[in-house]
C-alpha cells in the first residue's frame, strides 16, 4: 500500500492582531514589520486556549469538510513547540477528546519542520504495512511562548493549527521524503524553561523562543535552497514539473529569496505568512489549505512542501494533490 493525503483542514484563533499592537509594547511600526516580514495580521489563542483545542477544531474541520470519519484513525502524529504540557502529549489529549480509543499518539518536536517530519513519517508507518490512517497535525499557540520584551521576535509569531489525514492507498499522492537535521547550530533558535547549555553555549531558561535572526535567515535560505534541489532529485522531477511551492512561512523575504534560488516564480508560492505570520509547525498546512481554498491548487498538481526551523532541522516532500 501506498500513502495518500486524503483531507486537509485547519483552524486559527479568532483573537486577530494588526501590527499596530506592537507599537505600544515596544519600539516598531506596521511599515517596519510590513516590509521585513509580509507580516500584516497574526492570530493569538484566548488565554484558556491551547494547542489540543487548535488541533481538535482543525481535526474536526477536516472531518467535515471531507466527510471523513475519524474514528478509525490509527496513529496521531502531532507537531508542536507550545505543547500544553510536557507530558501527557498533545496526541494524546486529542485522542482522548476525539475518542479515538485504540490509536498510538505522539508528540514530535522538530520546530517548524516538524509537519513535514509528520507527513514523512506518517508515509513511512503506512507503507511498511504498520499503520493504515494517520492523523498529522501541526498546532502552535506561539503566542503563549513569545518574549514581547524583544522586538526581533515578538512581532513574528501566531497562533494556527493544521491537520491532514494520510491513508493507505493502492496508489499514493505522497512522493519521496527528505528529513534532515542540523545540531550544530541548535543555540540559534531554542526555547528552554531550565537553565541548559548547547554546543557548549550557557542558553536562557525563559520558556520563551530565542533567536539569532540574521543567521538562521541566512541559513534558511542557504541550505533550503540545496535541499529543495535534492528533494526535486528525489522524486525525478525539476523545479518546472512543480506547480506549487509551500515553504515554512517564516518571513516574505526568505520565501521570496527561496524561490529565485530554486528557480521558481515567487507567484507559484503558497504562504500563510502574511494573515498568520510564523505559526511553525502550522505554517505549511495553513498555507496550503488557503491555497486550496482560493481554487489555485487544484486536482494533480504537483505541491513541494519545504519546513525548517529550530533544531535546526528540515523537512520536504512533494504531493501530487488528490482531493
Ligand atoms: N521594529 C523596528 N526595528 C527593528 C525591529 C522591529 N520589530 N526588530 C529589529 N529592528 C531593527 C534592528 O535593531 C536593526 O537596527 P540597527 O540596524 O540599528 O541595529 C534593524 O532593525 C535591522 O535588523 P536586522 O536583524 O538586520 O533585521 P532583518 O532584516 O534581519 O529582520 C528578522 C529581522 C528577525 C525579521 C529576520 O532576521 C528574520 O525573519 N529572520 C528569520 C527568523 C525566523 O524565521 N525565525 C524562525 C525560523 S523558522
Amino acid at each position: 500500500m501506498q500513502a495518500k493525503i486524503t483531507a486537509i483542514g485547519t483552524y486559527a484563533p479568532e483573537q486577530v492582531i494588526d501590527n499596530h499592537y506592537f507599537e505600544n509594547l515596544i519600539e516598531t511600526s506596521d511599515e517596519w514589520i510590513q516590509s521585513r516580514t509580509g507580516i500584516k495580521t497574526r492570530h493569538f489563542a484566548r488565554l484558556n486556549e491551547f494547542t489540543s483545542d487548535l488541533s481538535e477544531k482543525a481535526a474536526l474541520n477536516l472531518a467535515r469538510d471531507y466527510n471523513k470519519d475519524l474514528s478509525d484513525v490509527d496513529f496521531i502524529l502531532l507537531a508542536t513547540v507550545s505543547h500544553d504540557h510536557v507530558m501527557p502529549s498533545v496526541a494524546a489529549v486529542l485522542q482522548h477528546r476525539l475518542g479515538i480509543a485504540q490509536a498510538g499518539a505522539l508528540d514530535i518536536s522538530a520546530a517548524c519542520a516538524g509537519f513535514g517530519y509528520g507527513v514523512s513519517l506518517a508515509k513511512g508507518m503506512i507503507e511498511s504495512g504498520m499503520h493504515r490512517k494517520v492523523l498529522v497535525i501541526g498546532a502552535e499557540v506561539l503566542s503563549k511562548v513569545t518574549d514581547f520584551s524583544d522586538r526581533t521576535s515578538c512581532i513574528l509569531f501566531g497562533d494556527g493549527a493544521g491537520a491532514v489525514l494520510v491513508e493507505a492507498a493502492e496508489k499514493g499522492n505522497v512522493g519521496a521524503c527528505i528529513v534532515g537535521a542540523e545540531g550544530n547550530g541548535g543555540q540559534d533558535l531554542y526555547m528552554s524553561s531550565q537553565s541548559t547549555m548547547i554546543n557548549g553555549e550557557l542558553i536562557k531558561a525563559s520558556g520563551k523562543i530565542y533567536q539569532n535572526g540574521r543567521k538562521v535567515f541566512k541559513w534558511a535560505v542557504n541550505r533550503m535552497t540545496e535541499q529543495a534541489k535534492v528533494l526535486l532529485d528525489k522524486n525525478n522531477l525539476t523545479i518546472d514539473d512543480i506547480d506549487w511551492f509551500v515553504p515554512h512561512s517564516a518571513n516574505m523575504r526568505i520565501i521570496e529569496a527561496l524561490c529565485k534560488g530554486i528557480g521558481i516564480p515567487v507567484e507559484k508560492a503558497l504562504e500563510s505568512i502574511s494573515v498568520y505570520g510564523n505559526t511553525s509547525s502550522a505554517s505549511i498546512p495553513l498555507a496550503l489549505y488557503e491555497g486550496i481554498k482560493a481554487g489555485k491548487v487544484k486536482k494533480g498538481d504537483k505541491v513541494m512542501l519545504l519546513g525548517f526551523g529550530g533544531g535546526l532541522s528540515y523537512a520536504g516532500t512533494v504531493v501530487e494533490w488528490g482531493v
